[in-house]
């Protein structure tokens, strides 16, 4: 079986139900496709409902007050979605005699409606032969193909493009673009792509290699922050029983109000004999310590941070001084506190 015809199957028998997919009135495709550029499904899918309901058509949006549509889109952000979308039913009652445009080069003319847009309601609604392209569909094809051009740069996109052309139901050209965008947000995720399951494996570049991390590739790492911590693990046995250290994060930043350990932190690498023995001395004080072990890096990615932490493991024989902001608790009691699953993972290594 070749691309296409494997990804029809899979999508004809594993697809969500989604109301949009139900119907190919270019009106209401075209509200929940503005709806999810830029929101999950999950979130949109009220807000569609409410929409359509509200306006069920062109002239009723056409004819509203343009604060009833804004009062409508309160809480899904982007905010110029919503009036693009108020401007684009006038221009369909003045330009388009109140139809919806059925072609391509008609429908990218409408105010907010872009390549993707007028790709997704030229196929969904009137079976022309437009590709889709979004995140989703970027990721799908970049790993497939082990495409290394960067696909925020246009380069890259024209690559996608050209190998979608070649791959394109053109009988169904609408179903092939909601299988692809369908496979991408359930089967081939950003973090944990379900290749086992996934009905493309067996042309698949990056699974074939097990290098499905490595696309799609981007030029610009958006506002990434790098943090380096260094996480003290205090031990200190005491009338027979072992105690640790933990911290309480009480700062505007992440992990608020979760336990971690006592933490020198940097924004580059530090030196462990010489910085972080100094930063150790400062949190401990007078007290005398043996430095046990230093654990391998643990690597955290959030959205815009990526952290690298190490593990200090260390012997103390006489508690901290009370000024101390730490809390002093059993080891074996540490998983009643929530805890940041940096350091749970440390901890599932180390059984501290
Ligand atoms: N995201 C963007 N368009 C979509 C669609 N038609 N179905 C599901 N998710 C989408
Ligand atoms: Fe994505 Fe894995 Fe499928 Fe390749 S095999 S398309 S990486 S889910």
């Amino acid at each position: 079986m070749n691309f296409s015809t494997k990804l029809l199957h899979w999508y004809k028998y594993n697809h969500r139900d989604l109301p949009w997919r139900n119907t190919q009135n270019p009106y209401l495709i075209w509200i929940s496709e503005i709806i999810l550029q830029q929101t999950r499904v999950n979130q949109g899918y009220q807000y569609y409902l409410r929409f359509i309901e509200k306006f069920p058509d062109v002239q009723t949006l056409a004819k509203a007050e343009e604060e009833d549509v804004l009062k409508l889109w309160q809480g899904l952000g982007y905010y110029s979605r919503a009036r693009n979308i108020y401007y684009a039913a006038q221009q369909i009652i003045s330009d388009f005699n109140g139809v919806f445009p059925s072609d391509y080069h008609d429908i990218i003319k409408l105010k907010g409606i872009g390549n993707y847009s007028a790709s997704a309601i030229a196929s969904f609604a009137f079976k022309q032969c437009y590709p889709v392209i979004d995140g989703n569909v970027l990721r799908v094809i970049s790993r497939i193909y082990g495409i290394s051009t960067p696909i925020d740069i246009d380069k890259g996109k024209k690559e996608v493009l050209s190998i979608l052309k070649t791959l394109i139901d053109e009988q169904n050209p609408d179903i092939f673009n909601q299988a692809i965008m369908e496979l991408g947000a359930m089967v081939c995720l950003p973090q944990n792509p379900k290749c086992e399951t996934c009905p493309l494996n067996a042309l698949c570049f990056a699974t074939s290699n097990k290098i499905m991390h490595d696309f799609p590739v981007k030029t610009k790492k958006i506002n990434q922050r790098s943090r380096f911590f260094y996480y003290l693990v205090i031990r200190l046995t005491y009338n027979n029983t072992e105690f640790v250290y933990l911290n309480k994060r009480t700062n505007n930043d992440i992990w608020k109000n979760m336990y971690d350990f006592p933490l020198i932190e940097s924004e580059k690498e530090m030196d462990v004999a010489e910085d972080i023995s100094f930063e150790i001395e400062k949190i401990l004080k007078s007290n005398n310590y043996n430095l046990k072990k230093v654990s391998r890096m643990y690597r955290h990615q959030l959205t815009h941070q990526a952290i690298s932490a190490y593990f200090f493991d260390i012997k103390i024989t006489t508690p901290l001084a009370e000024t101390t902001n730490f809390i002093m608790v059993p080891s074996s009691e540490i998983n009643i506190y929530p805890i940041p699953k940096l350091v749970d993972n440390y901890l599932k290594d180390n059984c501290v």
